[in-house]
């Protein structure tokens, strides 16, 4: 099965000829010692046991993970693979990516990859994160393009061109990418996080970063059987976040001046109101489900 797969910090994404999906990026270690119920399927590798995703997530015992730069994101990479194949996604070929900042780790994140799916390293690309959405929206896109993809930890941007056909040359060229950390939604989550406390200092405490995402996408919070409308406090930290997006963005200004699409991607695309995107651009372009736009274009290279 050929497969195009995102490792982000905050969730891993998928997309196949079969199917596509997410899971978040949370792993927790399993000792024998703690009481698990026998719904719960763990992955094995390196004589541990652990639960990934969405059973990390539901099961509160276990030793969490901490998966805080990339390269604890590579060392645990074949643990979400094992974790995928359980999920049926039994990959024989793979197109993977790394910030544009971390592509020096490229051979090492090749090897985990094929090390957690059991096949050759041959059969495992891995390019800059971006290229993958700028594949995603080539038809919707003009001749030079600014990508920013909005992740859980990082805002990364790819300039690109589109290449001389004539000259048979690959379609899209990268001029310059690069990435800006602690940008991404993490930081909106963070500010949530504070107001959340500062208005209801005795629930704080029960909240993990998950669950603040949540609440930033549903805006409201159920906790003990009573609703909280938190549509001011998300609000107010979404303004305080785009004023933020905006300084790193004005770093990238004469770019966004120089091409004629601006692409948005990544989950964090959900959260910027559409009136502050074409504050950037007159031609901005939002991916379909902008957090799976990277899988789905890294699984279009391996269609070609
Ligand atoms: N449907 C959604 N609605 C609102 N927000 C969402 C949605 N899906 C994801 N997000 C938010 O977008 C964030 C970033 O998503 P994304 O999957 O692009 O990040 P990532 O690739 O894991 O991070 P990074 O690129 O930094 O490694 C999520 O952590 C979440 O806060
Ligand atoms: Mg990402």
């Amino acid at each position: 099965m050929k497969a195009g797969i995102d490792f982000g910090f905050g969730q891993v994404k998928f997309y196949t000829e079969s199917g596509k999906g997410k899971f978040p990026t949370e792993v927790k270690e399993f000792r024998k010692t703690s009481f698990v119920s026998i719904q719960k399927r763990t992955v094995s590798y390196g004589g541990k046991e652990y639960f990934v995703g969405e059973e990390a997530q539901s099961y509160s015992k276990g030793i969490p993970i901490v998966i805080a730069d990339v390269e604890r994101l590579i060392e645990y990479v074949p643990v979400f693979c094992r974790y995928l194949a359980m999920k049926g996604v039994k990959a024989t070929e793979v197109v993977t990516g790394l910030p544009p900042s971390h592509m020096n780790l490229k051979e090492e994140m090749r090897k985990k990859v094929a090390e957690g799916f059991s096949v050759p390293e041959e059969n495992v690309s891995v390019v800059p994160q971006g290229s993958g959405i700028l594949l995603d929206v080539e038809d919707k896109v003009e001749d030079f393009i600014l990508v920013l993809d909005v992740g859980f930890n990082t805002l990364d941007y790819v300039v690109a061109r589109r290449g001389n056909p004539q000259l048979g040359e690959a379609e899209f060229e990268i001029e310059e990418a690069g990435s800006f950390h602690r940008l991404g939604t993490y930081s909106l989550i963070k500010e949530v996080e504070s107001l959340f406390a500062g208005e209801f200092p005795e629930l704080n405490t029960l909240l993990t970063y998950h669950d603040l995402a949540k609440v930033v996408r549903e805006r409201k919070l159920k906790i003990g059987g009573k609703e909280y409308d938190l549509s001011e406090i998300v609000d107010r930290a979404r303004e305080a976040y785009e004023i933020k997006l905006q300084g790193a963005i004005m770093r990238l200004l004469d770019e966004i001046k120089r091409c004629n699409t601006l692409v948005v991607g990544g989950g964090g695309a959900y959260l910027l109101e559409e009136e502050f995107l074409r504050s950037l651009h007159p031609n901005v372009v939002v991916p379909e489900e902008p957090d799976l736009s990277q899988a789905r274009g890294y699984y279009k290279l391996l269609e070609e």
